[in-house]
């Protein structure tokens, strides 16, 4: 297969963790024969740098011409201690996002058997732990009117939501659950939030013609609690932008590092794979921020074009690494290994099965 990909670095550590995942797709190319061009644009707080804002046209246009985008990181402390800064790393991803129309990210939480010590919950609560999270990325509170009066005393942020936005997530979440453990639980806050009642509604009215996935209805600060009390009750999360990018987080505490987490950020026409992480500037240019989400993201983004062996491939071989204690500082605190180490030894492990069903 060819296909063409766009990469953006981004900030921190963002090109770090970037160059292994693409280490690892070079390594499917091969070993697999496919054909995988990549090339690179700014974007976030380099971009500013270099172009003056955080989504040059020429990066964007990249984007909507590739087959992919596979994404680093973005954000930079300088920007986050001053809220009068009118332009910010992140509204390059957040543009991105909406120009490319990627209306779901799909976050997966899975507790790994080798790394059940690593998180600080207890093992028996979180092994097991296989969830998937479907956040609405394209709509809410992260694109509603924003408003600041002359002031400066009173600010608001418009959670905003139309039935189709609604509606195309919850297709795929339905779609998901389907293949998976058949349960999507939709968290709202629909005991408060006008907007969560119209979720309740639609996802309600769209449950019907899939029968065989049961819909719960959960509230958004008891799906806090529920996340780490009882993980394994969760099979797909259906939900809205910023409950998803909070409940995320949350989850990564499960899988024992939030250097694990991958995302699929998907629409009609495009797709964007990145770790759900940050840039991390405390570690940027140090070789030592964990690479598997990063890794992961590329995993998806060979999942999404049907390229299963390969995505099941990557996987194994970051399995291989963590079973062999082959990882960064966040899940070792002796002996560890680099950033492109953990890269090399991941990407030298990717092999076609069928030609070693020795191994
Ligand atoms: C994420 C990030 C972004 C978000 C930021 C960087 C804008 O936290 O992808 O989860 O809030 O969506
Ligand atoms: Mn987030």
């Amino acid at each position: 297969m060819n296909l063409n990909i766009a990469l953006l670095p981004g900030d921190g550590i963002g090109p770090e963790v970037l160059a292994q995942a693409v280490k690892c797709l070079q390594a499917v190319e091969e070993t697999f024969n496919h054909t995988f061009t990549f090339k690179e644009a700014p974007v976030g707080a380099i971009a500013m740098e270099q172009k003056g804002t955080p989504l040059p046209e020429a990066t964007l246009s990249l984007c909507l011409e590739a087959d992919a985008v596979l994404f680093g990181a973005i954000g930079d402390p300088k920007y986050d201690s001053n809220p009068d800064a009118k332009v910010r790393p992140e509204q390059g991803l957040l543009q991105l996002r909406k120009a490319l129309g990627l209306y779901a990210n799909i976050r997966p939480v899975i507790s790994h058997p080798t790394l059940l010590n690593k998180s600080p919950l207890k093992k028996e609560i979180i092994a097991g732990t296989d969830f998937v999270i479907f956040r609405e990325l394209t709509g809410g509170i992260y694109f509603g009117e924003k408003k600041l009066n002359e002031e400066g005393t009173v600010a608001s942020d418009l959670c905003e939501y139309s039935e189709d936005e609604v509606s195309r997530i919850t297709h795929l979440a339905f779609k998901a659950a389907k293949a998976r453990k058949k349960k999507v639980t939709l968290v709202d806050k629909a005991n408060v939030l006008e907007s969560s009642r119209l979720w309740r509604k639609v996802v309600t009215r769209i449950g019907e013609s899939y029968p065989e996935v049961t819909l719960e209805h959960m509230f958004m600060d008891n799906a806090a609690m529920q996340i780490i009390l009882n993980p394994t009750q969760f099979d797909v999360i259906l939900t809205e932008n910023m409950f998803g990018d909070i409940l995320s987080d949350e989850g990564s505490v499960i899988s024992g590092s939030i250097g694990l987490l991958a995302s699929a950020s998907i629409g009609d026409e495009n797709a964007l794979f990145e770790p759900i992480h940050g840039s991390y500037p405390q570690a940027k240019g140090k070789n030592i921020a964990n690479p598997i989400a990063s890794i992961l993201s590329a995993a998806m983004l060979l999942e999404h074009f049907g390229l299963h062996e390969e995505a099941w491939a990557v996987k194994k071989a970051v399995d291989k690494s963590l079973k062999k204690g082959i990882v960064t500082i966040d899940l070792k605190s002796k002996s560890h290994h680099s950033t492109s180490q953990v890269g090399d030894f991941i990407a030298h492990n990717i092999v076609d099965i069928e030609d070693n069903f020795n191994m």
